[in-house]
């Protein structure tokens, strides 16, 4: 694994995204920035971490023929990896809020972001960007968010993460490739809130209440409405409330 550590730098999959289209990279390389001037979260909002405390990576995965299902599993190998890595670290009570939020009871410690390219061939290349919030203590203007050394209460070693990371994403991707419904019930297991009662809201601004049962392949949101009936979303169809 090729490994490039940055000091400072608008986002690292932007910079990793320019690398890839310049050279012929390796496949998995990584990489890491001690900040980000404009880091970026999904749905175009912001990804805000403390100067040196925390992961942030990018890491370029390519190759693999397109196909919509394929795209979402991509982000299921990536959050499984994740989730498998933090459990060798001992981080307690950990799921998934849809699509791929990273959660330790219900705070929010890790983000993922995925941007694809599709190329002339079929094939894509993805820029996996992992943000991880790993040794921040301070989240008062973020009180849905939390990291591993206050959940913990001790101070973790955030240059070993890329590594671990990446060794599960690389396994995971191997098996993948001749079973490609391998991670779907694992993910499911691991979804945050799913089976209870939630308020969400619409594109149109209104609330209603669901039950979450399951995520399709595509990755959509499958949500139980109060007539019954089941609704699929995407990300920016619906917003979770709590
Ligand atoms: C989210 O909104 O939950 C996704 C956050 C993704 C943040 C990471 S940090 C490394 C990479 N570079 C970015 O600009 N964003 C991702």
């Amino acid at each position: 694994m090729k490994l490039i550590k940055l000091d400072a730098i608008d986002s690292t999959n932007d910079f990793l995204k320019a690398l890839s289209s310049q050279d012929e990279i390796d496949n998995f390389t990584v990489v890491t920035a001690e900040n980000q001037i404009k880091g970026k979260g999904q749905m175009g909002a912001k990804w805000f971490s403390e100067t040196g405390k925390n992961l942030i990576m990018s890491v370029l995965v390519k190759n693999f023929l397109f196909h919509t299902e394929k795209v979402f599993d991509m982000s299921l190998i990536v959050s499984l990896s994740v989730i498998q890595t933090l459990k060798e670290l001992d981080i307690p009570h950990l799921s998934i809020k849809w699509p791929n939020d990273i959660m330790s009871y219900n705070k929010k410690i890790g983000g993922i972001l995925i941007e694809n390219t599709l190329k002339s061939d079929g094939r894509i290349v993805s820029i996996v960007g992992i943000g991880l919030n790993v040794n921040q203590e301070n989240f008062e203007h973020l009180p849905n968010a939390s990291s591993l050394k206050v959940i913990c209460n001790k101070e973790f070693d955030k240059e070993s993460l890329p590594f671990l990371i990446i060794e599960k994403m690389k396994q995971k991707i191997g098996l993948w490739e001749n079973n490609s419904a391998l991670y779907r019930q694992e993910y499911f297991n691991l979804l945050f809130r799913k089976g209870v009662p939630m308020p969400f809201k619409n594109l149109h601004n209104k609330n209603f209440m669901g039950i979450i049962q399951g995520v399709s392949p595509i990755g959509k949101l499958q949500v139980l409405l109060e007539d019954d009936s089941i609704a699929e979303f995407e990300i920016k169809e619906i917003q979770m409330l709590y």
